[in-house]
């Protein structure tokens, strides 16, 4: 239910469960986790809206919100979920096989959190309000 510019829907979306694609998957990135499950969330260059002032394309955009829909419903079903930016796309394109026109934005590495586990320490350091939001 995730909303993307002009409703252009240009996520495309693998799951990665099968150990072959396991494999694959943990070539892309250290941030792996072991985790049983990822997804990779890319974007269609040719199907995402394009603002016609400066030509910015809305497609990591639009995955983006895709991913966090993901990551809130995941949360809900009890799953543990960690967005993962620091991959190398060059390896994920040929371990996937991705052809040109589709663009990586993410991968989601999900997983059942073990009992009693902390989040990230840096979860709880939030930068103060006022250098976020400014009212004008
Ligand atoms: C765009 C983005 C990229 C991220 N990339 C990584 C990553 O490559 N590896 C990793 O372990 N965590 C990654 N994270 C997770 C952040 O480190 C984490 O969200 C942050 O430390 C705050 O912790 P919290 O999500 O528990 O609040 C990423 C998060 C975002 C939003």
């Amino acid at each position: 239910m995730a909303p993307t510019a002009c409703n252009r829907q240009p996520q495309r979306i693998f799951v990665i469960e099968s150990e072959e694609a396991l494999e694959k998957f943990r070539k892309c990135t250290r941030s792996h986790f072991h985790a049983p499950l990822a997804i990779l969330v890319c974007f269609d260059k040719n199907e995402c809206w394009k603002r016609e002032y400066d030509g910015k394309p809305s497609g990591d955009i639009d995955a983006s919100i895709v991913c966090t829909h993901m990551m809130l419903e995941a949360a809900d079903l009890g799953v543990g979920s960690t967005w993962v930016m620091h991959y190398i796309p060059e390896a994920v394109k040929t371990e996937f096989e991705l052809p040109d026109h589709l663009e990586s934005t993410a991968l989601l590495v999900m997983g059942y959190p073990k009992d009693g586990v902390m989040p990230n320490p840096l979860h709880d350091k939030t930068k103060p309000i006022e250098d976020m939001v400014r009212f004008l």
